[in-house]
Formats: structure tokens, C-alpha cells, sequence
């Protein structure tokens, strides 16, 4: 809908009018909402998943239009794949202005001692949670650099200032996040590019909520670690990544926002 103004009227936001964003891992859990949150600012959306992204595409499309948003099937650990769905991307949009580093290997992890995880899960975990990241940087940076412009936002987690026990693969995963932000930020930072992480705590996503940690036995102990103490969803990390993602955080780079209601402190 158009208002007098020839301005989108009818959403909350327009803060990222006019941008492209690439969310990997867009397709379920939190990214969806991701997804859907970018392109209700204003950003037109390419939803990356190993997933079928096309039924949140298809939300999307009906709430924002049908040009705010397109869906790409790849493996965020495979470079073909990688470099493909970047090609893909400005093929249909132009331009990327945003990535969302999101993909990983989480829900479908269970809690494991660290003599039983098994060497191939663990290579898995980092092929998909950290070098997926790496790849991602690698195939879209060239792109912000030339275009001296960009925000670039990893999804790490609480639970590497957390050290929880029993998730040692994820754990050092999403460690080597924050340190990638710290390395890559600096690096980035000459062609005006912002690389940031954001860490939530334990959040009850739908795809997360069957896992044996989303039960309320553990669940109870994260709440009490909180400053507020109540569980966390999908939509309390959504202002931290609009905010991430728009020129209100331009002089903001390297850094952690933990989204947790207090539980830890970066
Ligand atoms: N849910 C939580 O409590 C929580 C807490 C802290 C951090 N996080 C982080 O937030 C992000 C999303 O978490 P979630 O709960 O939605 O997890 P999830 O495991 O449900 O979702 C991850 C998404 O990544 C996609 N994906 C997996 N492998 C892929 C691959 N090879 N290529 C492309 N896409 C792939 C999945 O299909 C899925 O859409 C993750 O980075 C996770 O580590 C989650």
C-alpha cells in the first residue's frame, strides 16, 4: 500500500528501506523471524536455507510484496553452494547490504559428554556453524568492499561466555564466532563495513522447543540466571537485529549484544 507520501504505509518500520539482506538459516526456528522482521523494515530478503525457504516467502510476499522477498535452497558449508546463492542473490536483488550469519547445526544437537561426541559430528558442527560463516564473509565482502558499505551480523550464543558442559562442539562453535566478528571487523572496517555479533540466550524457537534442553528442568535454571527472569522468544532478539542491521548502529563494529535478559554480561 502506498501513502501520500508514495511512502509504504501499513508496517512498523521502514528503517531498512532499500536494502537487501541475505539471511542464512532463514527458513525455520529464529531465522525465520529474522526473515520476516528484516523485510517488515523495509529490506528486501533472500532466504537461505539447506531448507525449502518457500512457504516463509510466500508470508512474506503476502505482507510486504512480492518483490521484497525471494528463497534459495543451499548448504551454507558447501563453497559451490555459497558462491552460487551470492550470485543468485544479486541476480535477483542487485545489490546485499546485509548478511545474517544464522545457519548452524543447533537444534538438532543433543546434549553429549565430550568422550562421546563423535569426530564426524564435530567436523559437521564446525563445517556448518563456523566455516559456513567464513564462507559466507568470503563471497559477500567483496561485493560491501567495492560498495564500501554493509553490516554484517553473526549469530553466535550465550553459551560460549556460558561454557555449558555437554555441547562442547557447539559451544566452541559459537566461541569462534565472537572471535571471527573481533578479527573480521578490523579487517572490514577500512571499506566502512560493520561486523557485529549477536549472542541471545536460550530462546524457545518452534524448532527448538522439542529439544531435550527447551524442557522446563532446564529451562528454569537459565530464567533464574537471567536479570529477567522469564524465558526468552523469537521476538525479544528482533530489535537488537533491526538495530544491528540499520544505520542507527553505523559506528558500532566488533562487538557482542547479548540478548539474554541480563544472563551473561559482554
Ligand atoms: N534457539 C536458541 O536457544 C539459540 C540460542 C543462542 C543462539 N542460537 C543461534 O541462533 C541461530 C538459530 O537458532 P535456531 O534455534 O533457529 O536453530 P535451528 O537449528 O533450528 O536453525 C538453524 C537453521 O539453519 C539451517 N541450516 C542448518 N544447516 C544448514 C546448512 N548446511 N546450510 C544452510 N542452512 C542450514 C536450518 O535448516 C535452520 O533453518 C543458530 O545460529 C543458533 O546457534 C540459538
Amino acid at each position: 500500500m502506498v501513502g501520500t507520501h508514495g511512502m509504504r504505509v501499513g508496517r512498523a518500520m521502514s528503517r531498512l528501506d532499500g536494502r537487501v539482506a541475505i539471511v542464512t538459516g532463514g527458513a525455520a526456528g529464529i531465522g525465520r523471524h529474522y526473515s520476516k522482521a528484516l523485510a517488515e523494515a523495509g529490506a528486501r530478503v533472500m532466504i537461505a536455507d539447506i531448507l525449502n525457504g518457500e512457504g516463509v516467502a510466500g508470508e512474506i510476499a503476502s505482507a510486504c510484496g512480492a518483490s521484497s522477498v525471494a528463497a534459495a535452497t543451499f548448504d551454507v558449508s558447501d563453497e559451490a553452494s555459497v558462491k552460487s546463492l551470492v550470485a543468485t542473490t544479486l541476480d535477483r536483488f542487485g545489490q546485499i547490504d546485509i548478511l545474517v550469519n544464522n545457519a548452524a547445526l543447533y537444534a538438532k544437537l543433543t546434549p553429549v559428554n565430550v568422550t562421546d561426541i563423535d569426530a564426524d559430528l564435530w567436523d559437521k558442527v564446525m563445517a556448518v556453524n563456523v566455516r559456513g560463516a567464513f564462507l559466507m564473509v568470503k563471497h559477500v565482502a567483496p561485493h560491501m568492499q567495492a560498495r564500501r558499505k554493509g553490516k554484517i551480523i553473526n549469530i553466535a550464543s550465550g553459551t560460549a561466555y556460558k561454557g555449558i558442559p555437554r555441547m562442547l562442539h557447539y559451544v566452541t562453535s559459537k566461541g569462534a564466532i565472537v572471535s571471527f566478528t573481533r578479527a573480521l571487523s578490523r579487517e572490514l572496517g577500512a571499506f566502512d563495513i560493520a561486523v557485529n555479533t549477536l549472542a541471545p540466550g536460550l530462546i524457545l524457537s518452534d524448532t527448538g522447543i522439542e529439544n531435550t534442553q527447551h524442557h522446563d528442568e532446564e529451562r528454569a535454571p537459565v530464567r533464574n540466571s537471567r536479570a529477567f527472569k522469564r524465558d526468552a522468544y523469537p521476538e525479544d532478539l528482533l530489535g537488537a537485529l533491526i538495530f544491528l542491521a540499520s544505520s542507527d548502529s553505523d559506528f558500532i563494529t566488533g562487538q557482542t549484544i547479548a540478548v539474554d535478559g541480563g544472563s551473561i554480561n559482554t
